[in-house]
């Protein structure tokens, strides 16, 4: 089996200079959609027909089993199928797909492949309004007999509600010999690759139609709005595979996975989260609202509270994060580490058991067991040019607004006085305090403003 993506056209209404067929839908450009679909149903020759946004399309989308052909100029979808002839291959059947019709599920693709053994296989829907797309001719008795494109068809044509998504499968032996014949005789002087239809027909081959599993699977993206819609069926599907595999959502139109979202048992997902990349949420985790996760993985039982932004990051099991937490790249907290509002963590590596509650910059840090980052605590880690490592051992307590000027240690059980700015390393189970003297002065006077 030969699976062949069309997605040379140009997109003029997305008003973009990004190639329509590299928009985002879920996180993922659309056409990388249909390929992880047609990947899926392991065909022989994988193939991509491309024209408009050339070069930026094959390097975007590039990998070692696609094959790519060249349409240009763009003649139409019978003439996209033609680059692609070269590399098909064998007697099986090759399938069609667009590069813009994005949530076609492979179901419903087997569905038509199967249909298409030895025949040629078409996915039609019936629509309430089927303007603008091709319509299945049936004769009398029901079978069909061709394709007309909207602008070649009769009013009576125009009538019929049964439409070509322009997904089909067919045999590739007789691809070649059908294409070879196509005109470009027709109302857009176009090669119709739906006029291989009536080819069949007429050689005997059986035609055979189909339906998608869901109306959604064969919308395709020609607008911004269309897009915007599509993004909205994506998401709600999503979310109802998440709450049927047992995730509760406060709510489901309210939540956005723009990668892969893996849960345990008994997750719960507060309204407006974004999760990006692949994030791996434990059993009973709670994410509060307005979190944004990207790449991160959270242990069970983990709570994050509201407006904590995470991304390359690991959290173990039982902590408590945010509200307004920040855990970026290389952060790795173990299990019961408590982070609290405004603290930002970044490359840094905390043991269990300790926490940093309040307004803290952790940068480049190695933090022990049970320590106690007060609040106002910031890892001086950058000198302008160079980043050093803080390491504070098990059992330290760091007092509020202290400065740890990096590269610099703290022993184990080393208490820090509030107000430090340690540039030497700090003995263990000792206090260090770098404060001036506090004095009060008796008889001082307030300045007072002079008069002009
Ligand atoms: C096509 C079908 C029509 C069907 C409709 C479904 C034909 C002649 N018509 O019409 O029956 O109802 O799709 O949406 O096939 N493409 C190329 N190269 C080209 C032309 C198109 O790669 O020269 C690609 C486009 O990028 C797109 C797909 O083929 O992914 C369909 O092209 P489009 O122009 O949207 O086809 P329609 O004329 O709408
Ligand atoms: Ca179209």
């Amino acid at each position: 089996m030969n699976i062949v993506i069309l997605a040379a056209g140009q997109g003029k209404r997305m008003h973009s200079n990004l190639p329509k067929i590299l928009h985002p839908l879920a996180g993922k450009a659309l056409a990388a959609h249909v390929i992880d679909t047609a990947r899926s149903l392991s065909p022989q020759t994988l193939c991509l027909v491309y024209g408009h946004g050339g070069d930026m399309v094959r390097t975007t989308l590039d990998a070692p089993d696609l094959a790519w052909a060249l349409q240009e100029p763009q003649l139409g979808t019978g003439h996209a199928v033609q680059q692609a002839l070269p590399h098909l291959k064998g007697a099986g059947t090759t399938l069609v797909l667009y590069g813009d019709v994005p949530l076609i599920q492979a179901d419903t693709l087997k569905r038509l492949l199967h249909a298409a053994q030895d025949a040629l296989a078409i996915l039609t829907v019936e629509l309430a309004d089927p303007s603008g797309y091709g319509r299945i001719v049936r004769d009398a008795g029901g079978r069909v007999v061709r394709i007309v494109e909207q602008k070649d068809a009769t009013s009576d044509e125009c009538r019929i509600r049964e439409i070509n998504t322009g997904i089909m499968a067919m045999p590739t032996g007789r691809l070649g010999e059908w294409l070879g014949r196509l005109s470009n005789d027709n109302a857009q002087k176009e090669y119709y690759l739906t006029d291989v239809v009536g080819m069949a027909v007429e050689t005997g081959v059986a035609i055979r139609t189909t339906h998608p599993g869901h109306e959604w699977e064969v919308l395709g993206v020609n607008s911004k709005v269309q897009l915007a819609e599509l993004e909205r069926i994506a998401q709600r599907s999503t979310a109802e595979r998440l709450m049927e595999e047992g995730v509760r959502l406060a709510d489901p139109a309210r939540i956005d996975v723009r990668g892969e979202l893996i849960c345990g048992r008994d997750v719960f997902i507060d309204v407006n989260c974004v999760f990006e990349g692949t994030v791996h949420l434990g059993e009973a985790v709670e994410v509060g609202p307005n979190c944004v996760l990207k790449n991160a993985r959270i242990g069970s039982g983990t709570r994050l509270a509201a407006f904590t932004h995470i991304e390359d990051a690991t959290v173990g099991a039982d902590g408590q994060i945010g509200p307004f937490a920040r855990l970026r790249p290389g952060t790795e907290l173990a299990e019961d580490v408590h982070v609290g509002n405004f603290v930002e963590i970044k490359k840094s590596t905390i043991a269990a058991h300790s926490k940093a509650n309040h307004l803290a910059y952790i940068g480049d840090a190695m933090i022990g067991s049970r320590v106690n980052v007060g609040a106002g605590t910031i890892t001086c880690n950058y000198d302008g040019a160079n980043k050093f490592q803080t390491i504070i051992e098990d059992d330290a307590f760091i007092g509020s607004d202290t400065q740890l000027v990096a590269p610099v240690r703290v022993g184990r059980g080393a208490t820090l006085g509030a107000g430090t700015t340690l540039t030497k390393d700090a003995p263990a189970d000792t206090l260090t305090i770098s404060r001036a003297k506090q004095i009060s002065i008796p008889g001082w006077k307030r300045p007072v403003k002079t008069r002009k």
